[in-house]
């Protein structure tokens, strides 16, 4: 017998099945609930609604795990390396050695973008927001690579999915050459991913750039912990717009642009600005009371997750990070780091975080480690984008091979004025 939970409400009722994951909540199906009662289901945020079914991503946010194709976020961070871990979210298992070589492969085959790219960056302004010349550039990416648009057929998929992980660092190291008045820096294949960025990052055409080991495993390890994050703000805005069937350049564009909103990608730099005003240990007590001021729009950035209600363990590991990075660059008592470690200790054991399950999130440790690397802040988000678009584009391919995939199309409570007729402009008044 098949599980259904039972709906009644008057006389309408409906029997709706339950759905079982591996492992998670189960899901009350609602599909035929409209067609069965006239009623719509009502869900603002999301909080209870699973839009789609995925194997991609697993997160426990009670416990404060995270899951990618069932390895810990943990495991994959420490052993392995951002290239494997997008293998792992496209392909759904672990590369062997041959698959691997093969993959970097064809990612480094990728890395350049046509020439005619870098003439559409000087129509910005210089002092334009990157992640604006993001949303503009990856959204171009269509414009140039016609031959990966076709949708419908798996190679082109994969072409464009190895296209946008290979181009998106190019495109994010130009923004920022072009933001700095700086020569854009060619990739080079014989680098790894993360040491190429942080090399067209960094290198000018006038002296060597050295790669230094330690924050280059740092920049791979940022990368593997932003890869991927289940169905949050911007993965659902790729999704929705793939659902159309619009190409994915164009999708991955629509989802740089939702990260960039400061509840989401857009932390990390809102994060590093706060800890910047708050300045020193003794003002914290100030900050924490505005945070908890029902009055005050006034959050503490870095703080608090829809789904983690326990430590975010990417935070974990990206604190570990940031103390490598900062220890690599003998950089002892950043004061920003002395505010961060105190605020995050007196929020821990705040009633009012403590109640509320407030924790710090990925963001509160990746704007120090990022600013030792030597990008400004307009640039954090940019990197979160470029680590996302494996997770991006991993979910836009799921969705677009799921047999029950069909255009996203929410409804609505409807509260505006029921019908009425139109008046002319002189009886109106
Ligand atoms: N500081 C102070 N109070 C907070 C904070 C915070 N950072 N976050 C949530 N609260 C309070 C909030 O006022 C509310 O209180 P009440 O129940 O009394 O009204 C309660 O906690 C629940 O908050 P919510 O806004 O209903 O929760 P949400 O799930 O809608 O929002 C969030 C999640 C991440 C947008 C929110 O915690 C926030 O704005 N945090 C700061 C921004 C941030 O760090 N974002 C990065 C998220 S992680 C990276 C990513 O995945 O993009």
């Amino acid at each position: 017998m098949t599980e259904a939970a039972k709906f009644v409400l008057g006389d309408k009722n409906a029997e709706l099945q339950l759905r079982h994951g591996t492992i998670g909540p189960d899901v009350v199906d609602i599909a035929s609930l409209y067609k069965n009662t006239g009623l719509f289901t009502y869900d603002p945020g999301f909080t209870s609604t699973a839009s789609c079914e995925s194997k991609i991503t697993y997160i426990d946010g009670d416990e404060g795990v995270l899951l990618h194709r069932g390895y810990s976020i943990d495991q994959l961070a420490e052993r392995g390396d951002f290239l494997e871990t997008c293998y792992l979210l496209l392909y759904g298992e672990l590369p062997t050695a041959h698959e691997k070589e093969d993959f970097v492969y064809r990612v480094t085959r990728h890395t350049m973008v046509h020439e005619q790219m870098s003439r559409f960056y000087t129509g910005f302004r210089r002092d334009a927001h990157p992640m604006a010349v993001m949303v503009g550039s990856v959204g171009a990416l269509s414009a140039f690579y016609h031959d990966s648009t076709d949708i419908t057929d798996p190679h082109q998929r994969m072409v464009a999915s190895i296209r946008m992980i290979a181009k998106t660092p190019t495109l994010a190291a130009m923004a920022y050459k072009y933001h700095i008045g700086q020569p854009f820096v060619y990739p080079r294949n014989d680098l790894t991913y993360a040491e190429n960025f942080l090399h067209m990052c960094f290198a000018v055409p006038c002296e060597p750039y050295h790669i230094n080991a330690t924050l280059a495993k740092a920049m791979d390890r940022i990368f593997i912990l932003h890869a991927d994050h289940e169905q949050n703000a911007s993965t659902s805005t790729v999704r929705l717009a793939g659902s159309s069937g619009a190409n994915p350049f164009a999708c991955i564009a629509a989802g740089i642009a939702c990260l960039w909103g400061p509840a989401h990608g857009g932390a990390n730099e809102a994060a590093l600005n706060m800890l910047g005003e708050i300045g020193t240990k003794d003002r914290i007590p100030e900050f924490i009371a505005r945070a908890k001021d029902k009055n005050d729009p006034f959050r503490l950035m870095g703080f608090g997750h829809r789904v983690y209600k326990n430590y975010d363990p990417r935070a974990k590991i990206m604190q570990q990070t940031c103390h490598e990075v900062l220890d690599e660059l003998g950089i002892r008592d950043d004061p920003l780091l002395e505010v961060a470690m105190e605020l995050e200790h007196i929020a821990l054991n705040d009633e009012y975080f403590v109640e509320k399950k407030l924790y710090p999130n990925v963001d509160f440790y990746s704007g120090i480690t990022l600013k030792a690397l030597g990008f400004p802040t307009e640039m954090f988000t940019v990197l979160f984008a470029v680590a996302r678009t494996v997770g991006w584009i991993a979910q836009w391919n799921e969705m677009i091979e799921d047999p029950q995939q069909r255009i996203g199309r929410p409804r609505q409570l409807y509260t505006g004025a029921p019908r009425r007729d139109y008046l002319g402009i002189d009886q109106r008044g």
